[in-house]
């Protein structure tokens, strides 16, 4: 592919989200394509992740964020970065216990975030390898609650 081809494929996965002021003020859901992206701003950098948990479609745009997305429906933990799904273990024979975070070995699809100056872009991953929560993005269950939640916040406003 040309350098010419390249910078018209990425043009066409990229779309702007917003301003970058009000998505640190508010977390905003952009369905862009056959899929819905929760853009959120977290100590500094901007994510993108699926919006339906891969556990079984909850709403992560209503979870809590620590360093991890909480999903709100079985709290389940999501990295922010890299989609992973976490669990915690203690090793019975170290003491005292100690619970460390680890992979389930399930993940969630994240997308690319960039600023341009005050804009935020996101770029869609669509790696053609399946993401555990790409069943969720599926007709079915697209339907599914985000047209209650605009009420609380900004989804798809171009500001
Ligand atoms: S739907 Fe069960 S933890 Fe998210």
């Amino acid at each position: 592919m040309s350098s010419d081809e390249d910078v018209a494929a990425a043009s066409r996965h990229t779309h702007f989200i917003g301003k970058k002021e009000n998505i640190i003020q508010a977390r905003r859901v952009k369905s862009v394509g056959e899929r819905d992206v929760l853009v959120i701003y977290h100590q500094g950098d901007f994510y993108a992740i699926e919006v339906r948990c891969y556990h079984s479609g909850g709403p992560l745009q209503e979870g809590d964020i620590e360093v991890s997305c909480l999903c709100p429906w079985h709290k389940y933990k999501i990295t922010l970065a890299e989609g992973e799904g976490l669990y915690q273990a203690v090793d019975p024979s170290v003491k005292p216990l100690k619970p460390t975070w680890c992979s389930r070995g399930v993940k969630q699809r994240v997308h690319t975030v960039t600023l341009s100056n005050e804009d935020v872009f996101l770029t869609l991953n669509d790696s053609p390898g399946p993401t555990d929560s790409d069943y969720y993005q599926t007709e079915k269950y697209r339907n599914t609650f985000l047209k209650d939640w605009p009420k609380k916040t900004n989804t798809d406003s171009d500001d």
